[in-house]
Formats: structure tokens, C-alpha cells, sequence
């Protein structure tokens, strides 16, 4: 039996009854009722704000999938690219297809050397990498004129190709530059991920890149690559919706994940372990969190109400990279902080549990990156995350250029007052 939902206005007695499908009713039902109500909805809570495919979530049970493969196969079998590719394209690529892709991006790495030259040597000495990746994401794509023809599918193509390439060399590029180091070019035989750690890394010529590190960037790369109608991808469609190029609308979907309630929270999880110092703190902690001081950086999700998947993976994966690089000190704190977190009732009742931000700053960390890096490590997957939903937005012939309603509460009309007649 088809499912429907029946909306009455008490005040007139008028009746909608809509369709109900998986859950969601079309909003049209209330302006069928009265064209000038509205539903008062702070945060987007309950509403549905596009159809996609791109990715599920059950936040309840704690499922993730992209194009409807569970996260936990693609981390053990996939790579990165391929599933840029399996997002962008909706299919996971033939043996070919894959090919042709992981050349295709290898061999679009490059970046003008105006943008190093002129743009990012520009910044102050002691700049903030991810401030320095928002602006020089939007200043790349003044290089393209042509990225503005978004209707045009060669151009997009084209701009998403050289976005998902160049992002690596960039975030490189604003790492070096704050810590004074010269700029390591992007080097055509080596992996996406082998590529990036180089770049950022490389001191001398017998520079070697551990394949057991390679493999857990790469990891860390396809659990970051999207996570549906986050802060950051809402801001990304809501730019794409004014139909502006995608450089623009990906420099808004960083500055959204820059901050520390979204992607600035892996930033904000170290920083909280390093202030604990120690397990012996652990527990006096948590209890100040309950208190109201603050908030458990890393813990508590929108939609997982459940253990975030990718948590679990990250927290796995950490071993394998300490094998590596000796264990981050701060590993027995974040333990310990869970195990008292998930045993306690503030955060069994409000189903506050790790999410992906918890653990990847440790192994960030071990991997060498300075803490201001955390959030541009995440920009560099979420842009092809990103790109999907503005490609699956200019597709949608149900979108229109995004522009909620408000509530207005403020004073009724009122008359300009003389100044000298003011209070
Ligand atoms: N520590 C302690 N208490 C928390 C935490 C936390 N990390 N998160 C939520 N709570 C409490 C809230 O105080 C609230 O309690 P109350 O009901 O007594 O008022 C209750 O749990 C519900 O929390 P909300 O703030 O309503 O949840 P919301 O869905 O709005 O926020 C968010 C989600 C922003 C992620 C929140 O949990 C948070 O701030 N976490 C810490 C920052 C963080 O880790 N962000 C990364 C999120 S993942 C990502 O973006 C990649």
C-alpha cells in the first residue's frame, strides 16, 4: 500500500494529503495548504533539501556507503582515485577506464607558477594553511576562464579533473610556504597519495615515501571523500545553485569545513588530548565536559547516532601506521577517553559517540603533519565529494537557485527619528 501523509489547517479545516516516500513528503504539500506558510526549521533538521545518490548514511545503525558500497569494503579493496571515480561517475571503473583516470589526474598536478609566485608567497609568514588553501582554491580558478561555462560538460569535466589534481600540490604548496620550505614539484610516477606526502615531505634527494605510510593516507583520503549534506557540501550546492563556477563554491565548502564544529575538530580533538596531558586526567575531564565546560572534541555527530564507521576504520588503521612511526602518546588518552565517555550516561543517553575526527589527528600527527594541516587534509578528498553533489545539482531539474525563507521577529514598521530626537 502506498504511504501518504494528511496535513490539516486547524485554521480552515483545509486538508493535503501527499505521498510519503522512504520517509519524506514533498514541502509542496504546505503550499497547497497556504502558499504563505512556512516550517520554522533552525539547522536544517528535518528538511530534505535535494535528492541524491551519491551517498547513505543510517546514522542510526552507523552505515556509510558511496553509490551503495558499504565504506568498510571499499577502505579494505579500493583506492582513492577509484573511488573519485565511483562517486563522479556513479560506477566503479573497468581495469581501463581506472587507467586512464589515474593518468589523467597524475598528469594534471602541475599549478601555474604565478599562483606560487605571485599568490602564495604573498601571504604572511605565519598564515594558517587552511586559510591559505580557502583563498588560493578561489584564486585558481581565475587561471580558467572557461571553468564559468558550467553548462558546458567538456569544461566540467575538465575543472573537475584539474581540481581533484591540483588540490594535493596546493595544500603541499601553503604547507611549504609556512614553514619556509622550497616548493617540491609534483613528481608524474608516483602514486596520489606517494605524490602528496612527497610534496610535502621531500627534504633531500634520497627522500623515500614508507608504502605502509602511502597506504594509510590513502585510506584516510577515501574515508574523508564524502559524507552527503555535511555543513561543507550544503555550502557547496548552495554557492552551485547561483550556477557560479565550481573553484568559487569549493572555496566556500572549504571555509565551511574550516570550522571546529565541522572539519576543524580533528584539529580541536589534538589539541584536547594534549591539554588532558595524561590518562590520570581522563576522568576529572569528562566530568568538567558534563559540567558544561566545553565539549568532547571528536565525540557526537548530526546524523550517526551510533559509532561513526569511519571512526572504527581510523582507529584500526592507526596500528598499522605507529608500526611505522612509534605510537602518538596521545593514543592512551584518546582510549582511555573513550572507554570513560562510553561508559558513562551523559553520552549512552545523548548517543554521543568517536566520530572520524577522533582518532585521524593521531595519525596525522604520527605521519609528521603539523596540527594547522589537519582541516586541509580533509579539503583534499572532500573535493571530489564536493564536485559530485555540484555535478549532480546542475543535473537535478528540481533545484532552483537555493533561497530559504525566514521568520521575521524583529520590530513592526516605524518611523525615522531625527538623531538629535534619539534616546
Ligand atoms: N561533548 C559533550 N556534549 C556534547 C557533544 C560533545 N562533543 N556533542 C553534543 N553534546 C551534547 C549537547 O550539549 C547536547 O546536550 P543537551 O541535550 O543537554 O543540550 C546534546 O549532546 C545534543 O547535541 P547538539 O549540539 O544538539 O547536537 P548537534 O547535532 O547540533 O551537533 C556536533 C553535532 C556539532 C557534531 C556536536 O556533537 C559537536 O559539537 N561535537 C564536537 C565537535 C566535533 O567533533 N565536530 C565534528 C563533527 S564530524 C564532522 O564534521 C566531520
Amino acid at each position: 500500500m502506498a504511504e501518504t501523509i494528511t496535513i490539516i489547517d486547524d485554521r480552515t479545516g483545509k486538508k493535503v494529503t501527499v505521498p510519503l516516500r522512504d520517509g519524506v513528503f514533498p514541502s509542496s504539500a504546505l503550499r497547497e495548504l497556504d502558499p504563505d506558510l512556512r516550517m520554522y526549521d533552525p539547522a536544517f533538521l528535518s528538511t530534505a533539501a535535494c535528492e541524491s545518490s551519491i551517498t547513505y548514511i543510517d546514522g542510526e545503525a552507523g552505515i556509510l556507503r558511496y553509490r551503495g558500497y558499504p565504506i568498510e569494503q571499499l577502505a579494505e579493496k579500493s583506492t582513492y582515485l577509484e573511488v573519485a571515480y565511483l562517486l563522479l561517475n556513479g560506477e566503479l571503473p573497468t581495469s581501463s577506464e581506472l587507467e586512464k583516470w589515474n593518468y589523467d589526474v597524475i598528469h594534471h598536478t602541475m599549478i601555474h607558477e604565478n599562483m606560487r609566485k605571485r599568490f602564495v608567497d604573498g601571504f604572511h609568514y605565519d598564515a594558517h594553511p587552511m586559510g591559505m588553501f580557502v583563498s588560493a582554491v578561489a584564486a585558481l580558478g581565475t587561471f580558467y576562464p572557461e571553468s564559468k561555462d558550467i553548462f558546458n560538460p567538456g569544461s566540467l569535466e575538465k575543472q573537475i579533473l584539474r581540481l581533484i589534481a591540483k588540490v594535493p600540490t596546493l595544500a603541499a604548496m601553503c604547507y611549504r610556504f609556512s614553514s619556509g620550505l622550497p616548493f617540491v614539484s609534483p613528481n608524474n610516477s608516483m602514486s596520489y597519495p606517494e605524490n602528496f606526502l612527497n610534496m610535502m615531505f621531500r627534504l633531500g634527494d634520497d627522500h623515500t615515501v614508507d608504502p605502509r605510510l602511502t597506504k594509510a593516507m590513502d585510506l584516510l583520503f577515501m574515508l574523508h571523500a564524502d559524507h552527503e549534506q555535511n555543513c561543507g557540501t550544503t555550502a557547496m550546492r548552495v554557492v552551485a545553485s547561483s550556477h557560479a563556477d565550481p573553484y568559487s563554491a569549493m572555496s566556500a565548502a572549504s571555509s565551511a569545513l574550516y570550522g571546529p564544529l565541522h572539519g576543524g575538530a580533528n584539529e580541536a580533538a589534538i589539541n584536547m588530548l594534549t591539554e588532558i596531558g595524561s590518562i590520570d586526567n581522563v576522568e576529572a575531564f569528562v566530568k568538567s565536559v558534563k559540567a558544561g565546560h566545553g565539549k568532547l572534541q571528536g565525540f557526537g555527530h548530526r546524523v550517526y547516532k551510533n559509532y561513526d564507521p569511519r571512526a572504527a576504520i581510523i582507529k584500526k588503521a592507526a596500528y598499522d601506521v605507529f608500526d611505522v612511526t612509534g605510537k602518538n602518546p596521545l593514543l592512551d588518552i584518546a582510549l582511555k577517553l573513550e572507554d570513560v565517555a562510553l561508559s558513562d550516561d551523559y553520552f549512552i543517553s545523548r548517543k554521543l559517540y568517536p566520530n572520524v575526527d577522533f582518532y585521524s589527528g593521531l595519525i596525522y600527527q604520527a605521519l609528521g603533519f603539523p596540527i594547522e594541516m589537519f582541516t586541509v587534509l580533509f579539503a583534499i578528498p572532500r573535493t571530489v565529494g564536493w564536485l559530485s553533489h555540484f555535478s549532480e545539482l546542475l543535473k537535478d531539474d528540481a533545484q532552483k537557485i537555493s533561497r530559504p525563507r525566514q521568520w521575521y521577529t524583529g520590530v513592526d514598521k516605524r518611523d525615522y527619528l531625527a538623531i538629535n530626537k534619539r534616546q
